[in-house]
């Protein structure tokens, strides 16, 4: 693994992707999957915030077929020479700032990262596309990672999104996110770039930074300390294992349609207590002596805090033949289990930034 020294990065194989975000949650799962799976070498863009860590991808560390570069999406000079020197045949965007909470006390780095860094990233793509040979310029295929907070919040009875329901981004972040969408959408319509866009639910799994519910709630079960739940609890999400979301992530780069978005999901939607007691009843599986469901409690709510999210997911089922392969029990109980084997991993994210956030998060 070459780190942020691009000067003496030597050009990988012939057929290679740029992935960006790759030390991130997703990101990092989406690349040790795709060496193991597909092998084709990538070159790794992650600016490395506080979500990228590299840790996650120790086990790749000494593989050639893995470049990683330390930099941003924004800078244009730096991508621009990515692309020239590596010609990636696609690239999967999943960097971004992703935290609800952090986009209500922060916005400014979310815009700059998930508005402006995807308007320069798509630009210089753009600019580098239209000059490649037509059949590259063909083959090239940009897909942008997205949410489903996109589209707003649900009530009880209402249909799961579907790819045709109008974007209607409640938090900062969903804005931004959704501002990324119409930019991809506005550059595929306007130049041709041959774009995909992929609406995901909430992940979970290996690797998730201990400030999203799951792995926040599997951490301080752990420690004892008390469990979040804000508002009544019943705010409802839908699930989906990351290991699924690599491979529809997979399967859209390979056979999606330029221009479409295909929305992505776990068929798991849960309310937010109920996810909790079930981490409480698996953590005290692995580890009796640990009885958590008295750690619960109610929080003051997130302002803003969508009700609920639910994904239509038969468009990417249908035509691109993908259906998550985890059940949210099979899913939960591989999660929990790598979190009891990687205490070294939690420990190194639990640094001072973190117990800063948690303190001005949950004081
Ligand atoms: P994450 O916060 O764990 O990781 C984001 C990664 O992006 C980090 O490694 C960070 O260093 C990197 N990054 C941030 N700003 C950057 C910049 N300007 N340039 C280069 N790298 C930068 O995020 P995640 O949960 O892995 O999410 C990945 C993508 O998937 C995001 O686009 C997110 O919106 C989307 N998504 C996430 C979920 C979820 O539940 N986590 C669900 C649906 C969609
Ligand atoms: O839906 C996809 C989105 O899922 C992604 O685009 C985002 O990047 C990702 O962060 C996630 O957003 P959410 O806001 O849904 O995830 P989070 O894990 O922050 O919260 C899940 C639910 O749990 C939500 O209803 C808020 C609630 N919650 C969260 C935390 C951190 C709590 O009750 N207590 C908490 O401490």
């Amino acid at each position: 693994m070459a780190n942020a020294k691009l000067a003496g990065a030597k050009s990988l194989a012939h057929q290679m992707i740029l992935v960006t975000g790759g030390a991130g949650f997703i990101g990092a799962n989406f690349v040790l999957d795709w060496l193991a799976r597909a092998g084709e070498p990538l070159v790794n863009l992650d600016k490395l915030t506080y979500a990228g860590n590299l840790t996650s991808l120790a086990s790749i560390a000494t593989d050639a077929r893995h470049l990683f570069v330390r930099g941003d999406i924004g800078d244009a000079g730096l991508v621009r020479s990515l692309l020239e020197r590596h010609r990636p045949r696609a690239i999967v965007n999943f960097a971004a700032e992703t935290h609800v909470d952090r986009s209500i006390h922060g916005p400014g780095d979310f815009i700059q990262t998930n508005v402006v860094g995807t308007f320069a990233l798509l630009d210089c793509i753009r600019a580098w596309w239209r000059e490649l040979p037509p059949t590259a310029r063909d083959a090239f295929r940009f897909l942008h990672v997205s949410t489903d907070e996109v589209y707003g919040s649900l009530g009880p009875g209402d249909p799961p999104f579907s790819e045709t329901t109008a974007y209607a981004p409640n938090s900062p972040y969903a804005a931004s996110k959704g501002s990324s969408d119409h930019l991809v959408r506005a550059y595929h319509h306007t130049y041709g770039l041959p774009t995909l866009t992929t609406n995901c639910s909430n992940n979970y799994g290996p690797r998730q930074f201990p400030e999203k519910l799951i792995p926040l709630m599997i951490v301080n079960a752990l420690e004892g300390r008390p469990l979040p739940v804000y508002g009544d609890g019943r705010n409802v999400r839908d699930w989906l294992y990351v290991g699924d979301h690599a491979s529809a992530v997979r399967t859209v780069l390979e056979k999606g349609r330029p221009g479409e978005t295909y929305n992505v999901g776990g068929n798991a939607e849960m309310a937010n207590i109920d996810v909790v007691r079930t981490i409480c009843r698996v953590v005290h599986a692995r580890r009796p002596e640990l009885d958590c469901e008295r750690l619960v409690t109610f929080v003051k709510d997130r302002p803003g805090h969508d009700r609920r999210y639910a994904i239509d997911a038969s468009k990417i089922r249908r035509e691109l033949g993908w259906t998550p392969s985890e059940t949210f029990e099979s899913g939960l109980r591989r999660t929990i289990d790598w979190y009891l084997d990687n205490g070294d991993w939690l420990a190194s994210v639990q640094n001072a930034e973190y117990r800063k956030w948690v303190d001005l998060q949950y004081a």
